[in-house]
Protein backbone atom coordinates (compact mmCIF):
# COMPACT_ATOMS: atom_id res chain seq x y z
CA UNK A 1 0.00 0.00 0.00
CA UNK A 2 2.40 2.25 0.71
CA UNK A 3 4.83 1.81 -1.67
CA UNK A 4 1.56 1.66 -4.48
CA UNK A 5 1.27 5.13 -4.34
CA UNK A 6 5.18 6.23 -4.37
CA UNK A 7 5.21 3.66 -7.60
CA UNK A 8 2.14 5.22 -8.93
CA UNK A 9 4.20 8.27 -8.88
CA UNK A 10 6.96 7.35 -10.51
CA UNK A 11 4.55 5.46 -13.25
CA UNK A 12 2.91 9.05 -14.32
CA UNK A 13 6.05 11.57 -13.35
CA UNK A 14 6.18 13.03 -17.12
CA UNK A 15 9.42 14.40 -16.96
CA UNK A 16 12.17 15.92 -14.17
CA UNK A 17 10.83 19.65 -14.35
CA UNK A 18 7.96 21.41 -12.57
CA UNK A 19 8.10 25.09 -13.53
CA UNK A 20 5.23 27.55 -12.46
CA UNK A 21 3.08 25.29 -11.06
CA UNK A 22 2.66 22.80 -13.58
CA UNK A 23 4.49 19.75 -14.93
CA UNK A 24 6.92 21.34 -17.75
CA UNK A 25 8.55 19.63 -21.09
CA UNK A 26 12.15 18.24 -20.13
CA UNK A 27 14.53 17.60 -22.64
CA UNK A 28 13.84 14.79 -24.03
CA UNK A 29 16.84 14.53 -25.75
CA UNK A 30 18.61 13.61 -22.82
CA UNK A 31 17.87 10.92 -19.93
CA UNK A 32 18.11 11.22 -16.02
CA UNK A 33 18.55 7.68 -14.95
CA UNK A 34 16.82 6.64 -11.38
CA UNK A 35 17.90 3.85 -9.75
CA UNK A 36 17.35 1.72 -6.52
CA UNK A 37 20.51 1.19 -4.80
CA UNK A 38 19.26 -1.76 -3.33
CA UNK A 39 18.65 -3.68 -6.56
CA UNK A 40 21.72 -1.43 -8.24
CA UNK A 41 19.04 -1.30 -11.12
CA UNK A 42 17.30 1.55 -12.61
CA UNK A 43 13.61 2.95 -11.64
CA UNK A 44 12.92 5.23 -14.38
CA UNK A 45 14.34 7.33 -16.95
CA UNK A 46 13.47 11.07 -16.92
CA UNK A 47 13.61 13.94 -19.04
CA UNK A 48 15.49 16.38 -17.11
CA UNK A 49 15.59 20.35 -17.85
CA UNK A 50 18.19 21.85 -19.91
CA UNK A 51 19.58 25.41 -19.81
CA UNK A 52 16.14 26.71 -20.84
CA UNK A 53 13.99 25.07 -18.45
CA UNK A 54 16.77 26.70 -15.69
CA UNK A 55 15.64 30.44 -17.22
CA UNK A 56 12.18 29.09 -17.63
CA UNK A 57 12.11 28.78 -13.69
CA UNK A 58 14.18 31.80 -13.11
CA UNK A 59 11.60 33.90 -14.95
CA UNK A 60 8.67 32.39 -13.56
CA UNK A 61 10.49 32.48 -9.91
CA UNK A 62 10.95 36.40 -10.81
CA UNK A 63 7.55 36.91 -11.93
CA UNK A 64 6.16 35.44 -8.70
CA UNK A 65 8.29 36.76 -6.45
CA UNK A 66 6.67 40.10 -5.83
CA UNK A 67 3.15 39.14 -4.96
CA UNK A 68 4.47 36.29 -3.04
CA UNK A 69 6.39 38.81 -0.69
CA UNK A 70 3.52 40.94 -0.77
CA UNK A 71 1.79 38.52 0.78
CA UNK A 72 0.79 39.48 4.30
CA UNK A 73 3.09 37.36 6.97
CA UNK A 74 -0.07 35.78 8.08
CA UNK A 75 -0.80 34.21 4.76
CA UNK A 76 2.30 32.82 3.81
CA UNK A 77 2.53 31.19 7.35
CA UNK A 78 -0.67 29.39 6.95
CA UNK A 79 0.38 27.75 3.14
CA UNK A 80 3.36 26.79 4.93
CA UNK A 81 1.17 25.25 7.71
CA UNK A 82 -0.78 23.64 5.12
CA UNK A 83 2.50 22.39 3.32
CA UNK A 84 3.16 20.69 6.80
CA UNK A 85 -0.16 18.98 7.18
CA UNK A 86 -0.18 18.19 3.71
CA UNK A 87 3.76 16.23 3.75
CA UNK A 88 2.04 14.56 6.52
CA UNK A 89 -0.73 13.35 5.70
CA UNK A 90 1.26 11.64 2.40
CA UNK A 91 3.84 10.23 5.01
CA UNK A 92 3.88 6.94 3.49
CA UNK A 93 4.16 7.80 0.47
CA UNK A 94 6.83 10.07 0.22
CA UNK A 95 8.69 7.74 2.73
CA UNK A 96 8.28 4.53 0.66
CA UNK A 97 9.97 7.70 -2.35
CA UNK A 98 12.79 8.09 -0.16
CA UNK A 99 13.39 4.51 0.27
CA UNK A 100 13.52 3.26 -3.19
CA UNK A 101 15.15 6.37 -4.95
CA UNK A 102 18.02 6.53 -1.93
CA UNK A 103 17.69 3.01 -0.24
CA UNK A 104 17.24 4.19 3.30
CA UNK A 105 15.26 1.91 5.59
CA UNK A 106 11.34 3.19 5.46
CA UNK A 107 11.34 3.80 9.22
CA UNK A 108 14.49 6.22 8.16
CA UNK A 109 12.30 7.50 5.46
CA UNK A 110 9.49 8.00 7.43
CA UNK A 111 11.54 9.53 10.18
CA UNK A 112 13.05 12.01 7.64
CA UNK A 113 9.83 13.04 6.33
CA UNK A 114 8.77 14.18 10.07
CA UNK A 115 11.47 16.07 10.44
CA UNK A 116 11.37 17.42 6.59
CA UNK A 117 7.74 18.81 7.25
CA UNK A 118 8.85 20.31 10.50
CA UNK A 119 10.65 22.37 8.60
CA UNK A 120 7.24 23.86 7.14
CA UNK A 121 5.62 24.12 10.75
CA UNK A 122 8.95 26.06 12.78
CA UNK A 123 9.07 28.31 9.79
CA UNK A 124 5.39 29.40 9.61
CA UNK A 125 5.52 30.49 12.77
CA UNK A 126 8.89 32.18 12.03
CA UNK A 127 7.06 33.90 9.13
CA UNK A 128 5.05 36.12 11.20
CA UNK A 129 7.75 37.28 13.59
CA UNK A 130 10.81 38.77 11.30
CA UNK A 131 11.95 41.71 13.55
CA UNK A 132 12.93 45.24 12.44
CA UNK A 133 14.56 47.64 14.73
CA UNK A 134 13.82 51.85 15.25
CA UNK A 135 16.35 53.36 17.19
CA UNK A 136 17.53 57.17 17.86
CA UNK A 137 20.25 57.82 16.34
CA UNK A 138 23.21 58.66 18.63
CA UNK A 139 23.12 62.27 17.73
CA UNK A 140 18.94 62.46 18.25
CA UNK A 141 18.92 64.27 14.71
CA UNK A 142 16.76 61.55 13.53
CA UNK A 143 15.63 57.66 13.65
CA UNK A 144 17.21 55.01 12.40
CA UNK A 145 14.46 52.41 10.83
CA UNK A 146 15.56 48.30 10.39
CA UNK A 147 13.84 45.93 8.19
CA UNK A 148 14.37 42.93 6.76
CA UNK A 149 13.11 41.98 3.15
CA UNK A 150 13.35 38.96 1.47
CA UNK A 151 16.01 38.47 -1.19
CA UNK A 152 14.15 37.81 -4.16
CA UNK A 153 14.99 34.66 -6.00
CA UNK A 154 17.07 31.87 -4.33
CA UNK A 155 18.31 28.97 -5.62
CA UNK A 156 18.39 26.45 -4.24
CA UNK A 157 20.49 22.92 -4.57
CA UNK A 158 20.26 19.51 -2.35
CA UNK A 159 22.24 16.50 -1.98
CA UNK A 160 20.80 13.29 -2.26
CA UNK A 161 21.24 11.90 1.51
CA UNK A 162 18.05 13.49 2.50
CA UNK A 163 15.95 14.14 -0.69
CA UNK A 164 13.13 15.97 1.93
CA UNK A 165 14.60 17.37 4.56
CA UNK A 166 17.68 18.83 2.84
CA UNK A 167 14.97 20.67 0.45
CA UNK A 168 12.32 21.55 3.10
CA UNK A 169 15.45 22.94 5.67
CA UNK A 170 16.04 25.56 2.99
CA UNK A 171 12.68 26.00 1.02
CA UNK A 172 10.35 26.71 4.20
CA UNK A 173 12.73 29.60 5.47
CA UNK A 174 12.73 31.00 2.30
CA UNK A 175 9.30 30.62 1.82
CA UNK A 176 8.06 32.17 4.86
CA UNK A 177 10.16 35.45 4.16
CA UNK A 178 8.97 36.28 1.20
CA UNK A 179 10.95 34.51 -1.57
CA UNK A 180 10.71 32.32 -4.31
CA UNK A 181 12.86 29.07 -5.23
CA UNK A 182 14.53 27.12 -7.92
CA UNK A 183 15.31 24.09 -7.00
CA UNK A 184 18.40 21.58 -8.16
CA UNK A 185 17.57 18.03 -6.64
CA UNK A 186 20.45 15.56 -6.55
CA UNK A 187 20.60 13.99 -9.70
CA UNK A 188 20.49 10.05 -7.68
CA UNK A 189 17.08 11.35 -6.17
CA UNK A 190 15.17 13.87 -8.10
CA UNK A 191 11.88 12.35 -7.16
CA UNK A 192 11.01 13.18 -3.52
CA UNK A 193 11.60 16.99 -4.58
CA UNK A 194 9.39 16.64 -7.23
CA UNK A 195 6.83 15.09 -5.32
CA UNK A 196 7.41 17.73 -3.28
CA UNK A 197 6.38 20.26 -5.49
CA UNK A 198 3.50 19.07 -6.77
CA UNK A 199 1.99 18.68 -3.14
CA UNK A 200 3.33 22.09 -2.14
CA UNK A 201 0.85 23.20 -5.04
CA UNK A 202 -1.71 21.54 -3.87
CA UNK A 203 -1.57 23.10 -0.56
CA UNK A 204 -1.53 26.56 -1.70
CA UNK A 205 1.95 27.07 -2.91
CA UNK A 206 1.20 29.78 -5.49
CA UNK A 207 2.59 28.94 -9.54
CA UNK A 208 5.98 30.08 -10.13
CA UNK A 209 7.16 30.16 -6.17
CA UNK A 210 8.82 26.63 -6.15
CA UNK A 211 9.94 25.26 -8.50
CA UNK A 212 11.90 21.71 -9.41
CA UNK A 213 13.92 21.62 -12.56
CA UNK A 214 16.06 17.89 -12.23
CA UNK A 215 19.47 17.59 -14.56
CA UNK A 216 22.01 14.98 -15.30
CA UNK A 217 24.68 18.04 -15.90
CA UNK A 218 24.85 20.08 -12.47
CA UNK A 219 27.87 22.34 -13.99
CA UNK A 220 25.64 23.22 -16.70
CA UNK A 221 22.48 23.77 -14.57
CA UNK A 222 24.27 26.35 -12.42
CA UNK A 223 25.79 28.10 -15.08
CA UNK A 224 22.53 29.17 -16.36
CA UNK A 225 21.12 29.90 -13.05
CA UNK A 226 24.35 32.05 -11.83
CA UNK A 227 23.77 33.85 -14.88
CA UNK A 228 20.29 34.53 -14.90
CA UNK A 229 19.56 38.30 -13.62
CA UNK A 230 16.70 37.95 -11.55
CA UNK A 231 18.85 35.29 -9.08
CA UNK A 232 19.88 36.80 -6.32
CA UNK A 233 21.09 34.04 -3.76
CA UNK A 234 22.18 30.35 -3.72
CA UNK A 235 22.08 27.88 -0.44
CA UNK A 236 23.99 24.62 -1.48
CA UNK A 237 24.32 21.71 0.61
CA UNK A 238 27.02 19.21 -0.27
CA UNK A 239 30.26 18.73 0.05
CA UNK A 240 33.21 21.42 0.69
CA UNK A 241 35.04 20.47 -2.48
CA UNK A 242 31.90 21.71 -4.64
CA UNK A 243 30.72 24.37 -2.39
CA UNK A 244 33.98 25.89 -2.70
CA UNK A 245 33.80 26.19 -6.58
CA UNK A 246 29.95 27.24 -6.52
CA UNK A 247 31.58 30.10 -4.03
CA UNK A 248 33.76 30.95 -6.72
CA UNK A 249 31.67 31.83 -9.53
CA UNK A 250 28.45 32.86 -7.09
CA UNK A 251 31.35 35.82 -6.18
CA UNK A 252 30.72 36.76 -10.38
CA UNK A 253 27.47 37.67 -8.86
CA UNK A 254 27.89 38.86 -5.66
CA UNK A 255 25.22 36.23 -4.95
CA UNK A 256 24.33 36.10 -1.24
CA UNK A 257 25.09 32.39 -0.31
CA UNK A 258 24.43 29.74 2.58
CA UNK A 259 26.48 27.02 2.42
CA UNK A 260 26.11 23.63 4.93
CA UNK A 261 29.33 21.57 3.98
CA UNK A 262 31.02 18.30 4.52
CA UNK A 263 32.08 17.45 8.32
CA UNK A 264 34.43 15.16 9.48
CA UNK A 265 32.92 14.87 13.15
CA UNK A 266 34.68 13.56 16.52
CA UNK A 267 32.84 11.36 18.82
CA UNK A 268 34.56 11.73 22.21
CA UNK A 269 34.25 9.28 24.64
CA UNK A 270 35.82 10.36 28.13
CA UNK A 271 36.85 7.22 30.69
CA UNK A 272 33.87 8.03 33.48
CA UNK A 273 31.26 8.06 30.23
CA UNK A 274 28.23 5.84 30.69
CA UNK A 275 29.50 2.93 28.79
CA UNK A 276 26.22 1.87 27.37
CA UNK A 277 24.83 5.93 26.77
CA UNK A 278 28.09 6.23 24.78
CA UNK A 279 27.89 3.16 22.71
CA UNK A 280 24.04 4.45 21.89
CA UNK A 281 25.05 7.47 21.34
CA UNK A 282 27.87 6.25 18.83
CA UNK A 283 25.30 3.93 16.90
CA UNK A 284 23.19 6.56 16.35
CA UNK A 285 25.74 9.67 15.81
CA UNK A 286 27.70 6.99 12.86
CA UNK A 287 24.40 5.17 11.42
CA UNK A 288 21.73 6.96 11.42
CA UNK A 289 20.06 6.79 8.08
CA UNK A 290 22.44 4.17 6.94
CA UNK A 291 25.50 6.74 7.90
CA UNK A 292 25.44 9.13 4.80
CA UNK A 293 25.25 12.08 7.07
CA UNK A 294 27.43 15.05 7.09
CA UNK A 295 27.10 15.03 11.14
CA UNK A 296 28.05 11.61 10.82
CA UNK A 297 30.90 10.55 13.23
CA UNK A 298 33.39 10.16 11.77
CA UNK A 299 36.34 9.81 13.77
CA UNK A 300 35.69 8.10 17.35
CA UNK A 301 37.94 9.33 20.18
CA UNK A 302 38.29 6.94 23.13
CA UNK A 303 39.91 7.01 26.51
CA UNK A 304 42.95 4.30 26.59
CA UNK A 305 41.11 3.11 30.49
CA UNK A 306 37.92 2.35 28.45
CA UNK A 307 38.87 1.79 24.92
CA UNK A 308 38.95 -1.91 24.93
CA UNK A 309 35.38 -2.43 26.48
CA UNK A 310 33.97 0.37 23.89
CA UNK A 311 35.48 -1.23 21.01
CA UNK A 312 34.23 -4.55 21.97
CA UNK A 313 30.31 -3.32 22.59
CA UNK A 314 30.41 -1.11 19.35
CA UNK A 315 31.72 -3.93 17.51
CA UNK A 316 28.85 -6.02 18.82
CA UNK A 317 26.24 -3.82 17.81
CA UNK A 318 27.13 -2.88 14.57
CA UNK A 319 27.57 -7.12 14.06
CA UNK A 320 23.88 -7.29 15.08
CA UNK A 321 22.41 -4.38 12.87
CA UNK A 322 20.59 -5.82 9.67
CA UNK A 323 21.28 -4.61 6.50
CA UNK A 324 19.19 -4.97 3.28
CA UNK A 325 16.28 -3.67 1.46
CA UNK A 326 14.95 -0.23 3.07
CA UNK A 327 11.29 -2.02 2.29
CA UNK A 328 12.31 -5.08 4.15
CA UNK A 329 10.75 -5.45 8.15
CA UNK A 330 13.22 -5.34 10.66
CA UNK A 331 16.39 -3.55 8.40
CA UNK A 332 17.83 -1.00 9.92
CA UNK A 333 21.17 -0.23 7.33
CA UNK A 334 19.98 0.25 3.64
CA UNK A 335 22.46 0.20 0.68
CA UNK A 336 25.08 3.19 -0.07
CA UNK A 337 23.65 5.50 -2.66
CA UNK A 338 26.11 3.84 -6.06
CA UNK A 339 29.27 1.40 -6.46
CA UNK A 340 31.29 4.85 -6.33
CA UNK A 341 30.32 5.28 -2.82
CA UNK A 342 31.51 1.52 -1.97
CA UNK A 343 34.40 1.75 -3.54
CA UNK A 344 35.85 5.09 -1.99
CA UNK A 345 34.35 3.69 1.54
CA UNK A 346 36.53 0.45 0.74
CA UNK A 347 39.80 2.10 -0.19
CA UNK A 348 39.75 3.85 3.06
CA UNK A 349 39.21 0.75 5.35
CA UNK A 350 41.64 -0.86 3.20
CA UNK A 351 44.14 1.94 3.61
CA UNK A 352 43.58 2.26 7.39
CA UNK A 353 44.04 -1.71 7.90
CA UNK A 354 47.36 -1.39 5.60
CA UNK A 355 48.79 1.38 8.16
CA UNK A 356 48.14 -0.94 11.03
CA UNK A 357 44.34 -0.89 12.13
CA UNK A 358 42.00 -4.33 13.21
CA UNK A 359 39.14 -5.11 12.30
CA UNK A 360 36.79 -5.57 14.98
CA UNK A 361 33.08 -5.64 12.95
CA UNK A 362 32.64 -6.11 9.22
CA UNK A 363 35.11 -4.14 6.49
CA UNK A 364 34.14 -5.46 3.30
CA UNK A 365 31.53 -4.68 0.94
CA UNK A 366 28.83 -6.87 0.97
CA UNK A 367 28.12 -9.36 -1.73
CA UNK A 368 24.61 -9.48 -4.14
CA UNK A 369 23.07 -7.01 -6.64
CA UNK A 370 23.01 -3.91 -4.16
CA UNK A 371 25.66 -1.22 -2.58
CA UNK A 372 26.28 -2.84 0.48
CA UNK A 373 28.75 -2.41 2.95
CA UNK A 374 29.01 -4.37 6.37
CA UNK A 375 28.79 -2.05 9.60
CA UNK A 376 32.80 -1.93 10.11
CA UNK A 377 34.51 -1.15 13.29
CA UNK A 378 38.62 -0.10 13.15
CA UNK A 379 40.71 -0.11 16.22
CA UNK A 380 44.16 1.11 16.48
CA UNK A 381 43.27 3.77 14.19
CA UNK A 382 46.37 6.37 13.63
CA UNK A 383 45.12 9.59 13.51
CA UNK A 384 46.59 11.25 10.34
CA UNK A 385 45.39 8.52 8.30
CA UNK A 386 42.97 9.01 5.52
CA UNK A 387 40.13 7.79 6.87
CA UNK A 388 40.69 10.52 9.95
CA UNK A 389 41.13 13.57 7.09
CA UNK A 390 38.60 12.45 4.56
CA UNK A 391 34.31 12.19 5.11
CA UNK A 392 33.66 8.22 5.36
CA UNK A 393 30.36 8.83 4.47
CA UNK A 394 29.46 5.16 4.71
CA UNK A 395 28.82 2.53 8.17
CA UNK A 396 32.46 2.49 9.29
CA UNK A 397 33.57 3.64 12.74
CA UNK A 398 37.36 3.97 13.20
CA UNK A 399 38.69 4.08 16.97
CA UNK A 400 41.81 5.85 18.31
CA UNK A 401 42.64 5.95 21.84
CA UNK A 402 43.73 8.98 23.56
CA UNK A 403 45.43 9.83 26.94
CA UNK A 404 44.68 13.33 28.21
CA UNK A 405 41.97 15.82 27.51
CA UNK A 406 44.57 17.98 25.74
CA UNK A 407 45.57 15.92 23.03
CA UNK A 408 41.94 14.77 22.35
CA UNK A 409 41.00 18.49 21.78
CA UNK A 410 43.86 19.05 19.64
CA UNK A 411 42.97 15.82 17.49
CA UNK A 412 39.84 16.30 16.98
CA UNK A 413 40.13 20.08 15.95
CA UNK A 414 42.76 18.96 13.75
CA UNK A 415 41.07 18.92 10.50
CA UNK A 416 39.32 22.06 8.63
CA UNK A 417 35.93 20.90 9.05
CA UNK A 418 34.23 22.05 11.69
CA UNK A 419 29.86 20.98 11.61
CA UNK A 420 30.02 18.83 14.09
CA UNK A 421 31.46 17.20 17.60
CA UNK A 422 30.10 14.64 20.05
CA UNK A 423 31.32 14.82 24.05
CA UNK A 424 30.52 11.95 26.66
CA UNK A 425 31.45 12.29 30.08
CA UNK A 426 29.49 12.26 33.37
CA UNK A 427 31.28 15.07 34.19
CA UNK A 428 29.01 18.35 33.12
CA UNK A 429 31.75 20.88 34.04
CA UNK A 430 34.34 18.71 31.52
CA UNK A 431 31.66 18.54 28.96
CA UNK A 432 31.07 22.13 28.32
CA UNK A 433 34.43 23.22 29.45
CA UNK A 434 35.67 20.87 25.87
CA UNK A 435 32.60 21.44 24.03
CA UNK A 436 33.69 25.45 24.17
CA UNK A 437 37.21 24.17 22.90
CA UNK A 438 36.07 22.42 19.87
CA UNK A 439 36.08 24.25 16.64
CA UNK A 440 32.89 22.96 15.77
CA UNK A 441 29.50 24.74 15.19
CA UNK A 442 27.57 21.95 16.78
CA UNK A 443 28.26 19.75 20.05
CA UNK A 444 26.01 16.88 21.26
CA UNK A 445 27.29 16.38 24.77
CA UNK A 446 25.62 12.74 26.13
CA UNK A 447 24.08 12.93 22.45
CA UNK A 448 24.25 11.33 19.67
CA UNK A 449 22.01 13.08 17.83
CA UNK A 450 22.01 17.15 17.01
CA UNK A 451 19.67 17.75 14.31
CA UNK A 452 16.24 20.02 15.26
CA UNK A 453 14.35 21.99 13.20
CA UNK A 454 14.56 24.33 16.37
CA UNK A 455 17.97 24.73 16.51
CA UNK A 456 20.68 26.72 14.48
CA UNK A 457 22.28 23.67 12.32
CA UNK A 458 25.83 24.77 10.58
CA UNK A 459 29.12 24.35 10.72
CA UNK A 460 32.68 26.68 11.29
CA UNK A 461 35.94 26.61 9.28
CA UNK A 462 35.25 24.82 5.92
CA UNK A 463 31.88 23.01 7.29
CA UNK A 464 29.81 26.09 6.01
CA UNK A 465 28.09 29.70 5.62
CA UNK A 466 25.70 30.22 7.71
CA UNK A 467 23.08 27.98 9.67
CA UNK A 468 20.23 27.03 8.67
CA UNK A 469 16.52 26.58 11.51
CA UNK A 470 15.95 27.98 14.37
CA UNK A 471 15.91 31.85 14.61
CA UNK A 472 18.94 32.82 12.89
CA UNK A 473 17.57 30.54 9.76
CA UNK A 474 14.97 32.55 7.99
CA UNK A 475 16.99 35.55 8.70
CA UNK A 476 19.47 33.92 6.21
CA UNK A 477 17.40 34.29 3.53
CA UNK A 478 16.25 38.15 4.33
CA UNK A 479 18.29 41.35 3.57
CA UNK A 480 18.87 44.19 5.98
CA UNK A 481 17.79 47.71 5.01
CA UNK A 482 17.76 50.27 7.10
CA UNK A 483 15.88 53.94 7.04
CA UNK A 484 17.11 57.10 7.79
CA UNK A 485 14.40 58.76 9.03
CA UNK A 486 13.32 62.52 10.05
CA UNK A 487 10.28 63.90 11.09
C1 LIG B 1 23.19 16.17 6.57
O1 LIG B 1 23.72 15.10 6.68
O2 LIG B 1 23.46 16.90 5.61
C2 LIG B 1 22.18 16.67 7.54
C3 LIG B 1 21.91 15.78 8.65
C4 LIG B 1 20.74 16.20 9.48
O3 LIG B 1 20.07 17.21 9.23
O4 LIG B 1 20.48 15.51 10.41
Amino acid sequence: MTRDAAVEFIDRVPNGAWINGTWSDGDGSRALVVDNPARGASMVTLAPGGPEHVRAACEAAAAAQPAWAATAPRQRAEVLRRCWSTMLDHRDELAALITLEHGKPLSDALAEVTYAAEFFRWNSEEAVRIEGAMRTAPGGSNRIIVRHPPVGVVVVITPWNFPAAMLTRKLAPALAAGNTVVVKPAAETPLTALRLAELCHDAGVPAGTFNVVSTDRAAEWFEAAVEHPAVRMLSFTGSTEVGRRLLRRAADRVLKVTMELGGNAPFIVFDDADLDAAVEGAMVAKMRHSAETCTAANRFFVHEAIAGRFVERLAAAMDGLRVGDGFDAGVEVGPMINADAISSIDTLVADSIGRGAAVAAGGRPLDGAGHFYAPTVLHGVAQGDAITTNEIFGPVAPVISFANTDDVVAMANDTEMGLVAYVFTKNLARGLGVSERLESGMIGLNRGVVSDPAAPFGGMKQSGLGREGSTEGIYEFCETQYIATDW
